[in-house]
């Protein structure tokens, strides 16, 4: 299956998309975790996006088409699941282009809806392993030992563009940019609406439900 994750910054996308690709075998393929290792490494393409992303503005569709269309070559058989790409009308547009000449297209796009002061909340509590990419929340989703990574023992950190300010901004570019890809896909009648603002676990619940009902249709056909 090729599966697009799309919602508002905070919604609930990376935390869903660890148990999307348990299940199904998928790879995850996240835009903003290949940039945020991009950075770590300091290389040039890191470099070119950081001012883009501490501000909470979108890196050139260029650049992340040719990122994300790289990292989607190298996918194994069984499918991805794309996280934070793509973001505008463009890069859709190019995705489909990318698919294209092999005969493939995206199966369903998950467009989770929540409200913004439910991000604002949610954001200001994340906590983020920067070895495994783990995500954690203070209040809700708490790790074992606080501040402490189940998973690889790290110190969890605080993302730098989770501050009040920088997430006002990220709301805003989502709804000017990012909201008319969910009208792309709408086009197509591949956009299966997820009440996002539910616990994690009802939201997997949806998702799964949404995503057997594909499987057990034979999307992995094409
Ligand atoms: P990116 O990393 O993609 O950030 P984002 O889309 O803003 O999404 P987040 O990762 O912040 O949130 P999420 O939806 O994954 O929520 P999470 O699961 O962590 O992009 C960062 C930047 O990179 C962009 O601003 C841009 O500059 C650049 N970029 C990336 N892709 C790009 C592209 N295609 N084009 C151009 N630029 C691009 O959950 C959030 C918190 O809520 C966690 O603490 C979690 O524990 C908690 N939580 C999750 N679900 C629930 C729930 N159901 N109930 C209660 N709490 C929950």
């Amino acid at each position: 299956m090729r599966i697009v994750l799309l919602g508002a910054p905070g919604a609930g996308k990376g935390t869903q998309c660890k148990r999307i690709v348990g299940r199904y075998g998928l790879q995850h393929l996240s835009s903003g975790d290949i940039l945020r290792q991009e950075r770590a490494e300091g290389s040039e393409l890191g470099k070119k996006a950081q001012g883009y992303m501490d501000s909470g503005g979108l890196v050139p569709d260029d650049i992340i088409v040719e990122m994300m269309v790289g990292a989607i070559r190298k996918a194994p058989a069984a499918g991805f699941i794309l996280d934070g790409f793509p973001r505008t009308v463009n890069q859709a547009a190019e995705l489909d282009k990318a698919l294209a000449p092999a005969n493939q297209k995206i199966h369903a796009v998950l467009n989770l809806l929540i409200d913004d002061q439910v991000v604002v909340e949610r954001m200001s509590g994340r906590r983020s392993c920067p070895q495994c990419g783990a995500v954690y929340h203070v209040g809700n989703l708490k790790p074992k030992v606080e501040g402490i990574c189940d998973q690889d023992g790290s110190k969890l950190v605080q993302r730098q563009d989770d501050s009040r300010e920088v997430v006002a901004n990220r709301l805003k570019t989502y709804h000017e940019q990012t909201e008319p890809v969910v009208d792309y896909y709408k086009n197509n009648g591949m956009v299966y609406d997820v009440d996002a603002s539910k616990g994690v676990d009802e939201v997997s619940a949806m998702i799964f439900e949404t995503l057997d009902s594909l499987a057990s249709v034979g999307s992995r056909e094409s």
